[in-house]
């Protein structure tokens, strides 16, 4: 592993601005640079780089991220060697200590070899287990389809592999997810299963999916994470696929390693899956950098609509205006495998064609469970929309789901702006601006300070008393993001805004924070400001609770003395707070 300090102490040294800048020219645009962007074609530059705030986002394809971000998808580098080539550019050593020597790209790569020598060895031994190729036979799979995904078989032995490698002991085999090591003891972890090869996007055997034959559990065993193999951004079926989904322009992506390989032998070879995990924007984002148009085609039950209503939000901060974005709702008790394998391929391709908007999706997924005959339904409906509408790119796609968002809530769109705290991006003049940035802060203090402390990390340790007596025993999502960000951009000093998502790349909120620095992108605001505004939020914060104790208070009788003595202390505070109620002048993060 490369330690987490490390990834800060070299963001902090190197410049984004540079860092793009050899690949995209950049002119300064307010406080922001602007570009062309390098991830989709454009003719007007919509690439924004925030030298503060070291992150970048494209406004026109949703693309974003900091500098290790920007050499991953733009050079098509894996986590590590993005990392190693920015030290490179800064002239910084990446540690190497012991527990540091796999990342080291040579070392990668002879990961990687480890498992090509592996898959071999069990595309060699599928040819000599009868029951499974009868069990691939019996779920309707050609000779040709398993050569083309590499299917291999593990024998049910303990130490097979061992026929494979010279060296069976060599820790290689125990990084590589191959083997286990466990009290002295050392066996294969993958036996008597149909072995799926997980190869990226360069064709290298990343990990494994193994299915047993038997229906003994688990059903499917998958490769542990490893400096190789992370599930969140890999998907089965890419290597195979890219090619199609570059020349159909299009891609399926579904739930199962079968489907994927049963789709492919009907014919549709752009098919990708998610492995095991939820669909991540990561994934999405990707995808739409290869074809504009992606279909989810998950299972007829519960879990697939689950499934489905992720890969809703992990695609909305990701899609653009031209992006195409559908949803194949399959009939209960059928995934795109048992449906091709019972109906063909022409049932597949006609579930295709009925295949459902994202905005319908959108809709309907949030109109699920609601009564929009009553104003709580369609309050309801609105509270969770926000989130999700904000965490769109602004364009055309995002005014018209809000439209529809209105429209479903019998609101009017203005009003629906108003309450989701979105602003017009295109530049206003400097006094729209101001207002209605204001108006913004005044929709949701408590975003409003979530945002600004993903902006200006090194604002948070200033507010660490009112931070704490505010949110401390909040349980809303908000209240525990901001107290994620706090402890997160608080135990490090000298964090930007792009180190600081880095760093919080692995929350289950990540995707909430990306989208919350990308609006921060747009407002430019500067840390003196953002200080002032930050006192000033949680000044109308503490107001609020203090009068709500002090109503408290005043609805109990008989006051005794105490109660007496703290009512006349909350007043006295909350008049100092009134005096100064704007933050100016008065001294920020006090707390209590
Ligand atoms: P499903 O349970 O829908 O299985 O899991 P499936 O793909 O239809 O498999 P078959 O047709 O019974 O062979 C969907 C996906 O979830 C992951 C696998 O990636 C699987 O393809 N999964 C499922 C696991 O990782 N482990 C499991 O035990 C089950
Ligand atoms: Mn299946």
């Amino acid at each position: 592993m490369i330690p987490p300090g490390f990834i800060q102490d070299l963001l902090a040294r190197v410049d984004l601005v540079d860092v793009v800048g050899r690949y995209v020219q950049l002119k300064k645009a307010g406080q922001n640079f602007i570009g062309l962007c390098p991830f989709h074609s454009e003719k007007s530059p919509s690439f924004t780089v925030s030298p503060s705030k070291q992150f970048f986002h494209c406004f026109g394809c949703g693309a974003h991220g900091t500098a290790v971000g920007f050499l991953m998808e733009h050079r098509g580098l894996g986590f590590v060697e993005a990392v190693r080539e920015l030290a490179q550019q800064a002239g910084v050593k990446v540690p190497e200590g012991p527990a540091e020597a796999g990342r080291a790209s040579g070392h990668l790569r002879a990961l990687a070899d480890c498992l090509q020598r592996a898959a071999d060895h069990y595309r060699h031994c599928l040819k000599g287990s009868a029951p499974a190729v009868e069990y691939l036979k019996g779920r309707g799979l050609r000779g040709a389809t398993a050569a083309r995904f590499a299917l291999g078989f593990s024998p049910d032995e303990w130490t097979a592999l061992a026929a494979a490698f010279t060296n069976y002991d060599d820790p290689q085999l125990v990084e590589a997810g191959l083997v286990i090591a466990n009290e002295g003891k050392r066996y294969d972890r993958f036996r008597g299963r149909v072995m799926f090869p997980i190869r990226n996007r360069r064709g290298w055997v990343i990990g494994f999916g193994a299915r047993s034959l038997d229906g003994s559990e688990p059903k499917y065993l998958n490769s542990p994470e490893t400096p190789l193999f992370h599930k969140g951004r890999e998907l089965y079926g890419l290597f195979e696929a890219q090619e199609s989904i570059r020349r159909r322009r299009r891609v399926i992506v579904c739930e199962g390693y079968l489907d994927v390989i049963q789709l492919a032998q009907a014919g549709f070879e752009e098919t990708v899956a998610a492995l095991g995990t939820a669909v991540t924007s990561h994934h999405v984002g990707e995808l739409l950098r290869l074809a504009e148009h992606v279909v989810f085609a998950f299972d007829g039950d519960a879990a697939g609509r689950k499934a489905a209503r992720r890969a809703l939000e992990a695609a909305l901060p990701m899609i653009a205006d031209t992006s195409r974005v559908e949803f194949v709702f399959l009939p209960e008790g059928e995934d795109p495998d048992s449906l091709v394998k019972s109906h063909g391929a022409d049932a597949f391709a006609a579930e295709l064609d009925r295949a459902l908007p994202l905005s319908r999706w959108f809709i309907r997924a949030l109109s699920e469970g609601k009564d929009l005959g009553t104003a709580e339904g369609r309050a309801a409906l609105l509270a969770e929309a926000k989130p999700l509408v904000s965490s769109m790119p602004a364009g055309a796609l995002r005014m018209q789901l809000l439209n529809e968002v209105a429209e479903a809530a019998r609101s009017i769109p203005a009003e629906v702006e108003n309450l989701f705290g979105i602003r017009p991006w295109r530049r206003l003049p400097d006094s729209r601006r101001r207002e209605s940035r204001h108006q913004a802060a005044a929709t949701d203090l408590r975003e409003h300070i979530l945002q600004r402390l993903l902006a200006f990390p090194e604002l948070a340790s200033e507010f660490d008393g009112a931070i704490a007596t505010e949110f401390a025993d909040g349980e809303s999502p908000v209240d525990r993001q901001v107290i994620e960000v706090w402890r997160t951009a608080s135990t490090t000093t000298g964090l930007t805004c792009g180190a600081l998502q880095e760093l919080l790349a692995d929350s289950d909120f990540a995707e909430q924070y990306r989208a919350a620095a990308t609006r921060e992108l747009m407002a430019e605001a500067d840390a003196e400001g953002a200080r002032l505004e930050l006192a000033g939020a949680f000044a109308k914060l503490e107001l609020r609770r203090l009068n709500r104790e002090l109503e408290l208070l005043a609805g109990q009788q008989p006051a005794d003395a105490e109660a007496l003595a703290k009512l006349r202390e909350l007043s006295e505070r909350r008049a100092r707070l009134m005096a100064g109620s704007t933050g100016e002048g008065r001294q920020h993060g006090t707390g209590r």
